[in-house]
C-alpha cells in the first residue's frame, strides 16, 4: 500500500551498543555541543517536578492534571521512567519522557520507549529537541539498553525527518488500532 494511503504510526528504533562516558560527562559534553546560552540548563526530571511537568504540558495542549504527570515520574509497575527537562532560568520549557520496559511487542529484552517530547513554541528551532533525545538516549545507554523507541505518524515528515537525523531507522514494528 502507498504510505500516502496509510494511517497511523510508524516506530523508529535506535539500535546500538557502544562504550559509553559516565553519564554526568556525557551530559557535559551534549550541553557542549548544543552550545546553549548562560540560564539554560539540562537536567534529569522527577516526581518533584509534576507541577512543572503539567505546566509545560498544558502549555503545548496536553493535559494539566499533576497526578497524570507524576504516574509518568514515578518508578511504578510500568516501568522504569526516563525523563529529562531543560529549563531557562528555572521556568521548564522543554521535556522528552519515557520508560524502560521488557518484552513489549514480542521485543526481547529492554526498551526504553520514547513517549512524549514537546518544546515551548518560543523555544522551538534551537535544538533543544535535540538535545533532549540525546539525553534520553545517553541515559538509555548508561542503564546497559541497547535499543530506544518512539511512535510517531506516518505523515509527520518534518517529524520522521527529525528522529532520522538522530540516527533512528524505521522498525518492522506496525502500530494497530480497532475503535470501540
Ligand atoms: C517536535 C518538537 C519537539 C521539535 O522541537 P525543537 O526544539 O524545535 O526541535 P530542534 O530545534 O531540536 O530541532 C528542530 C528540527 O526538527 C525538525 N522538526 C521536527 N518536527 C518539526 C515540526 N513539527 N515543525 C518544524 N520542524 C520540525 C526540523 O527539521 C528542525 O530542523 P532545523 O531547525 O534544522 O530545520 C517541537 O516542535 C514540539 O514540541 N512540537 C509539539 C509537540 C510534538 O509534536 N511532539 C512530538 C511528538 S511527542
Amino acid at each position: 500500500m502507498p504510505s500516502a494511503e496509510v494511517e497511523g504510526q510508524v516506530t523508529l528504533l535506535l539500535d546500538g551498543r557502544r562504550r559509553r562516558p559516565a553519564l554526568g560527562r556525557a551530559m557535559a559534553s551534549l550541553m557542549e555541543a548544543a552550545a546553549l546560552p548562560d540560564g539554560v540548563r539540562l537536567r534529569p526530571l522527577t516526581v518533584d517536578d509534576e507541577d512543572e511537568v503539567a505546566r509545560l504540558a498544558a502549555e503545548l495542549g496536553r493535559s494539566a492534571d499533576p497526578e497524570q504527570w507524576r504516574a509518568r515520574l514515578e518508578v511504578s509497575g510500568y516501568g522504569r521512567p526516563v525523563c529529562w527537562g531543560v529549563e531557562v532560568d528555572g521556568r521548564l520549557v522543554g521535556q522528552v519522557l519515557g520508560h524502560v520496559r521488557g518484552d513489549d511487542f514480542g521485543l526481547s529484552g529492554d526498551v526504553a520507549w520514547l513517549e512524549v517530547l514537546g518544546v515551548l513554541p518560543a523555544w522551538q528551532r534551537r535544538g533543544l529537541a535535540r538535545l533532549l533525545v540525546e539525553a534520553f538516549v545517553e541515559d538509555s545507554g548508561s542503564r546497559g539498553l541497547s535499543r530506544v523507541a518512539t511512535l510517531v505518524n506516518l505523515h509527520d515528515q518534518p517529524l520522521r525527518r527529525f528522529f532520522r537525523s538522530l540516527g533512528f531507522r524505521q522498525s518492522a514494528l506496525l502500530s494497530m488500532e480497532r475503535r470501540v
